[in-house]
C-alpha cells in the first residue's frame, strides 16, 4: 500500500454512514421492546393501534436500510477509504463481514415478513398504517395460509436478529475492553484516542510496526 493511500484512509466510517448506524440500531431496538409489549396486549383497539405504529416503524426500518445500503454502495467513491483493522485475524473480519450482512438482510426480510402477516390477518390494520388495500381482495384461504406462514417467520426473524445483534454488540465491546483496539470507535469517533494497549497484545503490536513503517 501506498504512504499517500494509507495518509488518505480514514480511522472511522464517514459520519453520515455514523448517522445511518445509531439511527438503525434506535429503531431496531425500539421496535423489538414495542413488538414484544404489542403482542402481549389484550386484544381491543389499542393493541390494533400498536400494530399500526409497528407497522410504520417497520417499513421505517426498511426503508432506511436501503437508503444506508444506498450510501453503503456510494461512499467508497465520495468519502475517503475506511482504514482496515491492523491486527484482525482473517476469521474474524469474515465473521464481521458475514455478521453485517446478516444484519442487512434481517432489517429488509424482518419488515417484509411483518408487513404480508398484518396484511393477510388483518388488511384494514394495513389499509390505516400504510395505505396499502391490496391484501382486501386475496383470497380467504391463501390469506390463512399467508398468515400462518409469515407468523412463524417473523417469530424466527426476530430471533436471528436478537442472536445477530447479540454477536455483534458482544464482538464490539470485546474489541473495545478486552483487545483494547479501535473497532469500536470505528462506529464512536469520540471514544478513539491514544489508549495504552496492554502489553504484547495484537494492536499493539500492529502499532508498533506500524510507527516503524
Ligand atoms: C425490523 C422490523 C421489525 C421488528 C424488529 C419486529 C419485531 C417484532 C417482535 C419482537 C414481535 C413479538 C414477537 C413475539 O411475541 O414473540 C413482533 C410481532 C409482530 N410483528 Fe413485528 N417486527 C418488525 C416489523 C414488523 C412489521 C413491518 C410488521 C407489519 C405490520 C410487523 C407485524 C407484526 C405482527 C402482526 C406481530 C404479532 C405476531 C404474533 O403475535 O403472532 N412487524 N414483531
Ligand atoms: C449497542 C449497539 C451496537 C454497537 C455497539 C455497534 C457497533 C458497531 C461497530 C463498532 C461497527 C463497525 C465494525 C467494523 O467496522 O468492523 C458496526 C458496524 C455495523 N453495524 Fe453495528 N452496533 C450496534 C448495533 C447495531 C444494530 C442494532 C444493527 C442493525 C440491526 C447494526 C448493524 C451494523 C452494520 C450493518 C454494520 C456494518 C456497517 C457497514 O459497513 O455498512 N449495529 N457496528
Amino acid at each position: 500500500m501506498s504512504k499517500r493511500a494509507e495518509t488518505d484512509a480514514s480511522p472511522h466510517y464517514h459520519p453520515i454512514g455514523i448517522f445511518f448506524h445509531w439511527l438503525m440500531a434506535a429503531m431496531v431496538f425500539v421496535q423489538l421492546w414495542w413488538g414484544w409489549r404489542t403482542s402481549a396486549m389484550m386484544a381491543g383497539y389499542e393493541k390494533a393501534d400498536a400494530y399500526v405504529i409497528h407497522a410504520q416503524l417497520g417499513a421505517a426500518i426498511m426503508l432506511v436500510a436501503f437508503l444506508r445500503l444506498g450510501w453503503r454502495i456510494i461512499a467508497p467513491f465520495v468519502a475517503p477509504r475506511l482504514e482496515a483493522p491492523e491486527d484482525l485475524p482473517g476469521w474474524q473480519h469474515l465473521a464481521a463481514e458475514l455478521t453485517h450482512w446478516a444484519l442487512y438482510a434481517l432489517m429488509i426480510a424482518l419488515p417484509l415478513s411483518g408487513l404480508l402477516m398484518i396484511g393477510a390477518t388483518a388488511p384494514e390494520t394495513m389499509e390505516r398504517a400504510l395505505g396499502l388495500t391490496g391484501f382486501r381482495d386475496m383470497d380467504v384461504v391463501a390469506r390463512a395460509q399467508l398468515e400462518h406462514l409469515m407468523e412463524r417467520v417473523h417469530f424466527v426473524l426476530v430471533w436471528g436478529m436478537v442472536g445477530f445483534i447479540a454477536l455483534h454488540v458482544g464482538a464490539g465491546l470485546k474489541h473495545h475492553f478486552v483487545d483494547r483496539d479501535d473497532v469500536l470507535a470505528r462506529m464512536i469517533p469520540w471514544l478513539g484516542g491514544d489508549r495504552p494497549e496492554p502489553e504484547g497484545s495484537a494492536a499493539r503490536k500492529a502499532k508498533i510496526a506500524k510507527a516503524a513503517r
